[in-house]
C-alpha cells in the first residue's frame, strides 16, 4: 500500500462521537460527484453522521489525527455487511480503501461470518471495477424506476 505524502500509513480506529462532523464532511467529498450522475441523491449523502459516527459499526482511517476515510457494517447473518466506503478524494488511490475492505474482512472473518456483501449504483462504474480488483464476485443487479443496484459477494473458502 502507498503511504501518503508524509510517508505514514493510515491506522484504523473505531469511529467516536467526536467524528461525526469530519465524516459528513467526507461524505459530501466523496459522493459529491455523483450528484446528477444519478437520479437521487447517494444515499450516504442523507445520513445523519452524530448517529453514524455513534453506532459503533463505523470505522475510520486516520493519519495524523485526520480522518481520510470511513466504512460502516451491518450484521446480516451468516454475512457481514459493508456499507458507506468512502475515501477523501484527494486521498484516493493510496490503498486506503482496500485497508478498509480488509478491515471489514477480518471483522467478518473474527465473528466466524461466511463471508461480504455489498451493493452499489450501476452507474458507479469506478466503484464495480474497484471491488472487482479486490476479489469480489457481481452475484446479481437489481432495477426499479429509482435506481440500479448491483450486488457483490466475498464468500470466504
Ligand atoms: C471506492 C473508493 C472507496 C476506493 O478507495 P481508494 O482508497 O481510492 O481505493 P484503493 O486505493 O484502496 O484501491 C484499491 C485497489 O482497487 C483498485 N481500483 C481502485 N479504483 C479502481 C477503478 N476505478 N478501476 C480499477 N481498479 C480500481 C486500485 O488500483 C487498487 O488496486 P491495487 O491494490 O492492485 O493497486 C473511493 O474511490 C471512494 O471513496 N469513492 C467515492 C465513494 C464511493 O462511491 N464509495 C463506494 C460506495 S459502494
Amino acid at each position: 500500500m502507498a503511504s501518503n505524502a508524509k510517508g505514514t500509513r493510515p491506522q484504523t480506529r473505531p469511529a467516536v462521537a467526536a467524528d461525526s462532523s469530519e465524516l459528513a464532511e467526507i461524505a459530501r467529498e466523496a459522493y459529491g460527484r455523483y450528484l446528477g450522475l444519478v437520479d437521487e441523491p447517494p444515499a450516504p449523502l442523507l445520513l445523519d453522521y452524530d448517529q453514524v459516527a455513534a453506532s459503533g459499526r463505523t470505522h475510520v482511517a486516520v493519519v495524523d489525527g485526520r480522518i481520510l476515510g470511513m466504512v460502516t457494517v451491518e450484521p446480516d447473518d451468516p454475512y457481514l455487511i459493508l456499507r458507506n466506503l468512502a475515501v477523501r478524494p484527494s486521498c484516493q488511490g493510496q490503498g486506503i480503501g482496500k485497508k478498509l475492505v480488509a478491515l471489514v474482512e477480518s471483522m467478518a472473518r473474527s465473528a466466524g461470518l461466511k463471508g461480504v456483501r455489498l451493493w452499489t449504483r450501476a452507474e458507479m462504474t469506478d466503484n464495480i471495477a474497484f471491488y472487482q480488483a479486490l476479489q469480489y464476485e457481481l452475484t446479481h443487479s437489481e432495477k426499479n424506476e429509482r435506481s440500479h443496484r448491483v450486488f457483490f459477494s466475498r464468500d470466504f473458502r
